[in-house]
């Protein structure tokens, strides 16, 4: 059948507005199947690769037997690592091995590869390799991480991080306290379930490795492959493959799988390609981090908030990976869209013998929003107040200081977002008439908008180029990647714009760090604010210095807005650079016979600063609520003797898009100065406020409250059990 030719990507007559929605430039080729993804890339004389995994939790390895190989197979292990490289996968530390040699920390770790030519002959090669134990005393949870039964598996503590804040004066707070309520939260771990499994293809040759890989971070796997090979950076050539989602996933995990793809091309010179199949890909790679928090609020005689007390255990898996950042999101966002004026907060990552959880869409704050949601919805419960004119009085304003210290320096129009959002979704009559069995919920959040602190001035120093070609086009340079979010589009559009060429004269390819500089990672919703931002200020200098028919460069690096302070030590100041705000309304009905929650409706509103396009901000808005439904109801990973019970996606179900209505969404503008156009990030705060929404809604259907995720159908249940005594 001849393909046909998709619509030109539409050019914006003068006097649009930027936000006017485009056809996705990458539609085309993603639906029709021409785009390539990792799996799809074809190259003479691959091999191919399997994992060969720990069966303990945690275990001295005593010795390794390989069965014989047939010709053309080889195990690849730590000892494969050339002279130089370093048996660790450096991402923020190295502490995770490519290769297990000694002990092994959680089921499922690497222990070797087994690569040869027939992908089907490696599962028997794998299984019939036997590795000689001997078991040490495992630890699964927050609780036994904290008592270190079996000593500790990291440090002399199991903590890989332990930090406090503190705003105001918490214990004059305490001491004045009329009332002190308490209470404790907890979430499990989520799986990103993106739509194209990890994999990456690493080919060494004449002194060099090209790395093709699903990733959403391409400098990150150059430099862990470095590390790795004990090469020069220069000597790795990362290119991002069409990579089907991320959310957060293919931040450092495919730093894992890149690392040893690459020593066994190093050490058989032959191109090895290594992808996970789904049960693999659910059950060995990174989760979202389980969560346990505990809120004491200190209360006046009139109920009025003096002060609060938080403590905050993530379970951060086997090693490090990034959960020291994402438990800083986490505690920096503890006290949510509120102005408490006395906090105490401490914060601790525990190691546990489980796979490492990591980035994941929200990277702690969904966990914290949970609690300091349901815990702000509990206190005017049992004030006898609405849970929304309870939040409304605390909201954080202009001029506010964060649980940091930090100011909100931008508008905060969470007054008039919730004046929208209660006309829209007709809060107050549905929540007075709700019957038994019907509640409708509603949650209040902020996302820090970038990396946190200083990081993008200290750490990332993101830097873009644009390329203005002789025949008119301009190549975008950024080593971003579209993960799905609309980053091609997006980019596309802010540079036509400021340019005032057509779209389709703006190119963007597939990051290759031979060819582009390295604007950062794709993460912590940064890309359109902080790259979008240089882009439109080398897009700016570039039409400055246009020349019809001339080549040209123009290069824009980042420069940190002169007003933030942050100091790292103490973890004191602007935590993040500004802030996109939502709000969430959620109705649900509860089946008095199965207790399957069902959702009825959803409204969100959100501050995104302004949107660059208003339907792929849908998209987001759609996608991040249905994400964070399935985690407050459907998703649910079980752990027994270190092993995920679910493996499938039969068994680890994700929601469709008939388990939900139609959500509606709206925006309101806000245009941050040092975005592009005005825009902030969106990629995450989208997914925020779903689960305190959700679960606000079924405790009014249920009248009980809950402190916990997710709520599926027993535990509605249990819930109302109790409750009806
Ligand atoms: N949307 C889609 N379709 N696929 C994804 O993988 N990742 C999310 C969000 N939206 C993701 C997504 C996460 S975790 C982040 S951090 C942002 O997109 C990253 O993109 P940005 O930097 O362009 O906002
Ligand atoms: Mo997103 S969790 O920062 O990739």
């Amino acid at each position: 059948m001849a393909r046909r030719k998709g619509p030109e990507p539409r050019t914006e007559q003068p006097g649009e507005r930027i936000s006017d929605p485009v056809p996705r430039v990458d539609a085309v080729a993603k639906a029709s199947g021409s785009a390539l993804y990792l799996d799809d890339i074809r190259v003479e004389g691959v091999l191919h690769a399997r994992i060969v995994r720990s069966t303990r939790p945690r275990a001295k390895i005593l010795s390794v037997r390989y069965p014989e190989t047939p010709a053309g197979y080889a195990f690849i292990d730590a000892r494969h690592i050339p002279p130089g490289g370093a048996n660790g996968i450096l991402m923020i530390r190295d502490d995770w091995p490519i290769f297990a040699d000694r002990e092994v920390r959680f089921r499922g770790q690497t222990i070797a590869l087994v690569v040869g030519p027939d992908r089907g002959m490696l599962a028997s090669l794998a299984q019939q390799t036997v590795v000689e134990y001997e078991d040490q005393v495992p630890v699964f949870t927050i609780e036994d991480s904290l008592v270190c039964s079996g000593g500790p598996i990291h440090d002399t503590d199991n903590l890989f991080a332990d930090y406090h804040l503190r705003k105001g004066d918490p214990e004059a707070a305490f001491r004045a306290a009329a009332q002190v309520v308490e209470e404790e939260f907890r979430t499990g771990w989520q799986e990103h379930i993106y739509m194209e499994p990890q994999g990456c293809l690493a080919s060494w040759k004449d002194g060099r490795l090209t790395l093709q890989a699903s990733t959403q971070c391409p400098y990150y796997l150059r430099k862990a492959v470095a590390h790795a090979l004990g090469c020069g950076k220069e000597n790795v050539r990362v290119i991002a493959a069409h990579t089907g989602g991320g959310f957060g996933g293919k931040e450092h995990y495919p730093d894992v799988l890149a690392t040893a793809a690459a020593v066994a091309s190093h050490a058989l010179g032959r191109p090895v390609k290594l992808v996970l199949d789904r049960q693999e890909d659910i059950q060995t790679t990174a989760k979202r981090h389980p969560s346990w928090i505990r809120i004491r609020t200190a209360l006046n005689a009139a109920g009025g908030i003096l002060g609060m007390d938080i403590d905050t255990r993530l379970a951060a898996g086997a090693f490090e990976t990034c959960s020291c950042i994402v438990l800083q999101r986490s505690i920096f966002t503890s006290t949510g869209a509120y102005d408490i004026p006395n906090v105490r907060v401490r914060g601790r990552a525990f190691a546990t013998n489980v796979v490492p959880s990591d980035a994941f869409r929200g990277f702690g704050a969904p966990q914290a929003l949970f609690a300091i949601e349901m815990h702000m919805d509990h206190l005017a419960r049992r004030a006898g107040v609405a849970p929304v004119d309870f939040k409304r009085r605390h909201f954080l304003s202009k001029g506010s200081l964060t649980v940091t210290n930090g100011r909100i320096y931008d508008e905060v129009l969470l007054d008039a977002m919730l004046e929208r959002i209660l006309a829209a979704s007709d809060f107050r009559a549905r929540a007075a008439s709700a019957r038994p069995g019907h509640g409708i919920g509603i949650s209040f959040f902020n996302h820090g908008c970038a990396f946190t602190g200083s990081g993008e001035r200290d750490l990332i120093k993101g830097r873009v180029g644009l390329r203005a070609l002789a025949d008119g086009h301009v190549r975008i340079l950024s080593a971003g990647v579209d993960i799905g979010q609309g980053l091609s589009t997006a980019f596309r559009k802010v540079v036509a714009r400021v340019l005032g060429i057509p779209l389709s004269r703006v190119l963007f390819d597939q990051a290759d760090t031979d060819l582009v500089p390295d604007s950062g990672p794709t993460c912590a919703s940064r890309s359109i604010m902080i790259v979008g931002y240089l882009l439109q200020e080398a897009a700016k200098k570039l039409k400055g210095c246009w020349t019809e028919g001339a080549e040209q460069e123009v290069w824009q690096e980042y420069s940190h807005p002169p007003h933030l302070v942050w100091d790292a030590e103490r973890l004191a100041g602007d935590a993040y650079p500004t802030y996109g705000w939502g709000i969430n309304v959620v109705e649900v009905a509860v089946d008095p016979l199965s207790f399957e929650p069902e959702v009825r409706n959803v409204w969100t509103i959100y501050d995104v600063g302004y949107p660059i396009d208003r339907l792929i901000l849908e998209g987001q808005a759609h996608g991040g609520m249905s994400q964070a439904l399935g985690y407050a109801c459907l998703e649910k990973l079980e752990l027994r003797d270190g092993v995920f019970l679910q493996g499938t996606m039969a068994d680890y179900c994700i929601p469709t898009s008939l388990d939900f209505p139609p959500i509606r969404t709206e925006l309101i503008e806000n245009p941050y100065p040092f975005g592009p156009f005005g825009a902030k990030g969106a990629g995450e705060i989208v997914f925020d406020g779903g689960a305190p929404a959700f679960a606000a809604a079924i405790q009014q259907a249920i009248g009980a409250e809950t402190s916990a995720l997710p709520l599926t159908p027993e535990r509605i249940r249990a819930l109302a059990r109790e409750a009806a005594g």
